[in-house]
């Protein structure tokens, strides 16, 4: 009895000692491929503290919605390999909305900054939950839910993002309906808009059919 305690005892030390760098961490090494399980770990004799700094958080040109973003999440930043987490900000001028989108699997934290930027989700029994938030404040959006926002007020908005994927995915409702090649036909039974509006709006968002 005694001996299999010791064996056992000894057994998980030796299994803690040589994991304890391995586990810290696992900086993605972007030259293999991402799997399910994240991406493989970049060599520890290679790492820095360099790979935990990403210092390209920049906002971009305003995207097709006019909305400036910018993402730091596994596929730019490596450090975020296996932490479950990204995130994202963006700025809105006057009047720029974000379009109705969700992330599968995701939930959303949102802190307000500079401006009026009101913001919202919509159940799964579609209730609206709407507010305008003040600077400094957070709010949640639970996963998976359709959500928009926009500048209710005057000058920028400004907002940080953080997601509870480091990979996170996003469907917009506008491509999903308008961007792609989804009969139009099919669009107007499911959506009752009629076919001159579908035209159009495949038109804005590049879709055919
Ligand atoms: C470390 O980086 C160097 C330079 O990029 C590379 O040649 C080497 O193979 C890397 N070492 C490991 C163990 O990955
Ligand atoms: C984006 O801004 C431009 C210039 O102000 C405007 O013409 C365009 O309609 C806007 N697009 C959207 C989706 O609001
Ligand atoms: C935000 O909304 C409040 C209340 O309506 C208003 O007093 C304030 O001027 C607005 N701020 C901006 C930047 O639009």
């Amino acid at each position: 009895m005694t001996p299999t305690i010791f064996f056992l005892f000894g057994f998980l030390l030796c299994t803690i000692n040589s994991h304890v760098v391995a586990r810290d961490f696992c900086i993605a090494d972007l030259n293999s491929r991402d799997t399910p399980a994240g991406y493989p770990c970049k060599s520890p004799t290679n790492i820095t503290v360099d790979d935990f700094v990403f210092s390209n958080f920049k906002l971009g040109k305003p995207n097709q919605f006019n909305s400036s973003v910018a993402t730091a999440y596994v596929g730019n930043f490596p450090a975020l390999n296996g932490l479950g987490f990204s995130i994202a900000r963006g700025e809105l001028e006057e009047g720029v909305t974000i379009p109705l989108h969700l992330h599968p699997d995701t939930s959303e934290v949102v802190i307000a900054g500079s401006g009026n930027y009101t913001t919202g989700f919509i159940s799964s029994d579609n209730v609206v939950y709407m507010k305008t938030l003040a600077e400094g404040d957070i709010f949640v959006i639970p996963k998976g839910l359709l959500h928009f926002g926009f500048n209710s007020g005057k000058g920028k908005v400004s907002a940080l993002f953080v997601l509870s994927h480091e990979n996170p995915s996003i469907q917009i409702v506008d491509l999903a309906l308008f961007g792609n090649k989804l009969d139009s036909s099919i669009i107007q039974k499911t959506t009752f808009l009629d076919d001159a509006q579908i035209k159009k709006l495949k038109a804005l968002f590049k879709g055919s059919g």
